[in-house]
């Protein structure tokens, strides 16, 4: 998952009420769960089950378990709470969260019965190291290691014996805290298959130090385990991260790289209908991500969107200045009607994100690129004809204002773009001053009240954008016939 940074929210009664709820049912369907094993341990016969649990200890191991799961739902809450509980403050995360334990465990169970050893053990580190962040994966890759063994310890009919009894904790802790590690930031899939393999090392040597009767005798079947345990956690974290992807709408790495890559569908619409708007967003990602790297967010996600901030301007793409050549539509309308359309880009850029199913990330910084900032150009034509005063608001875009860091960073990174094309001398002074000039009209507009962005984050972004300015819009001698600039909208 992309970087997430920690973020406490202000909650109210009724998000406590709906995440207790929540995190109650889950804990609920794991206990329904550890019946569920005991029937399958029983070989589906509930004779067997009662007899089972008429002997000695059986219900008093079964009670230790519903309390023990209890406990850890009141950890797993505690921890989000105070770590990132906006994250868990969406339901939806909640349900993510539950949903890989849940998942992870049954797989892990259903493995043992092969071998112990061949469990994938790293598969919850992994599925949650790139569906949410890498602190979070190691939190959870303790919880399932807990949860397995106590499965293994109070469930199992056939009590697992001696040393074995330990092998997902040992196992688990060791492998998957090493499969965290050197699986963050690999991007390739190809790489992180052949991950497994080194993952595998430890289990099997783990193995082999667990089971050193077996191994003077036929230590062949040992090293097997520990390659299938290794390769089926990475192998089982790519079949069902595209699943969970999908359903929870996370943007992993590789989602990024997606949605990133030029022959993305709506990437190739843009290109082809709006080739000066996509080239400026190339411009535009470069800038962005910059800026993200420089404060600490994310910068494939901050490329991520800025290819796709101003794919509403696919709608009408001959009224945007990057797409004209000589001939300019706005002459022949009103400068209302002309507002309309250059405001609806942010809006039109939402609804068609939301159409492709992106990620929502995505529909939101289009919608909050030019936040609720008037289109100053038309606002002065239109005053030309009216002898009152005009409400400002009408020619502004509608908003809501960034909401976030990256929308913040999206918002300067393209006013400041346009605003350097049109300089005449892109001297690194004349570049700071405009980039300086734009910053502070939108704090003059409030742009940035509602995101978290600090002051420390805006001066490092103006120095970064000036850097990057001032280096790709560099003087050019040669080219006398180019001609740069023109109105720019926006
Ligand atoms: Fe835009
Ligand atoms: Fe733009």
């Amino acid at each position: 998952m992309v970087k997430e940074n920690k973020q406490i929210a202000n909650w109210e009664f009724k998000d406590f009420a709906r995440t207790v709820f929540w995190f109650a049912l889950h804990t609920l369907i794991f206990i329904c769960g550890f019946f569920a094993v005991l029937y399958v341990n029983s070989g589906f016969d509930l004779q067997v089950l009662t007899l089972h649990l008429k002997s000695e200890g059986e219900v008093q191991n079964l009670v230790y378990l519903v309390i023990a799961m209890c406990l850890v739902s009141i950890g797993i809450y505690l921890y989000f709470y105070h770590e990132n509980n906006a994250f868990i403050k969406e339901t939806r995360n909640i349900n993510l969260v539950f949903l890989i334990l849940e998942l992870c465990i049954a797989i892990t169970y259903g493995m043992g019965k092969y071998s112990m050893y061949a469990r994938p053990f790293a598969l919850c580190a992994l599925l949650s190291l790139i569906l949410i962040e890498k602190r979070t994966a190691i939190f959870m890759n303790t919880v399932c290691c807990f949860l397995m063994f106590m499965i293994d310890a109070f469930l199992t009919i056939k009590v697992v014996e001696g040393h074995r009894l330990y092998a997902s904790l040992l196992i688990g802790f060791s492998t998957s805290i090493l499969a965290i590690y050197l699986v963050s930031g690999i991007t390739s899939r190809l790489k992180v298959f052949l991950m497994g393999f080194v993952i595998s090392l430890p289990i099997i040597i783990c193995t082999l130090c667990l089971e050193t009767d077996s191994l003077l005798i036929n230590p062949i079947p040992l090293v097997i385990y520990g390659f299938t345990s290794g390769m089926s956690s990475v192998v089982g974290m790519m079949a069902i991260l595209p699943v969970l992807e999908k359903i929870f709408n996370r943007v992993t790495v590789y989602k990024l790289y997606e949605l990133t890559d030029h022959k993305a569908p709506l990437l190739q619409k843009l290109n082809e209908k709006a080739p000066g708007t996509f080239n400026h967003c190339l411009i535009v990602s470069t800038l962005a991500e910059s800026c993200a790297s420089a404060i600490g967010e994310d910068p494939l996600l901050a490329r991520a969107c800025a290819y796709y901030h101003d794919i509403g301007k696919i709608e009408h793409p001959e009224y945007f200045t990057e797409n004209q050549s000589g001939y300019n539509p706005h002459n022949e309308i009103t400068p209302e009607l002309s507002v309309d359309i250059i405001r609806s880009h942010a809006t039109d850029g939402a609804r068609i994100i939301k159409e492709h199913k992106l990620p929502s990330i995505l529909s939101d910084v289009a919608e909050q690129h030019h936040g609720t900032l008037h289109i100053r150009y038309f606002y002065m034509q239109a005053s030309k004809f009216s002898e009152e005063t005009l409400p400002l608001k009408d020619f502004a875009y509608k908003g809501p204002r960034p909401q976030t860091k990256i929308a913040a960073i999206l918002m300067l990174a393209d006013a400041c773009e346009a605003k350097a094309r049109s300089l005449p001398v892109r001297s690194h002074e004349k570049v700071d001053e405009a980039v300086r000039e734009i910053i502070e009209e939108r704090m003059d507009f409030d742009q940035f009240y509602e995101c978290d962005i600090t002051m420390k984050d805006l001066d490092v972004i103006r120095k970064t954008l000036t850097n990057s300015l001032a280096g790709v819009h560099h003087d050019r001698v040669e080219y006398p016939k180019l001609k740069i600039g023109g109105n720019k909208y926006e």
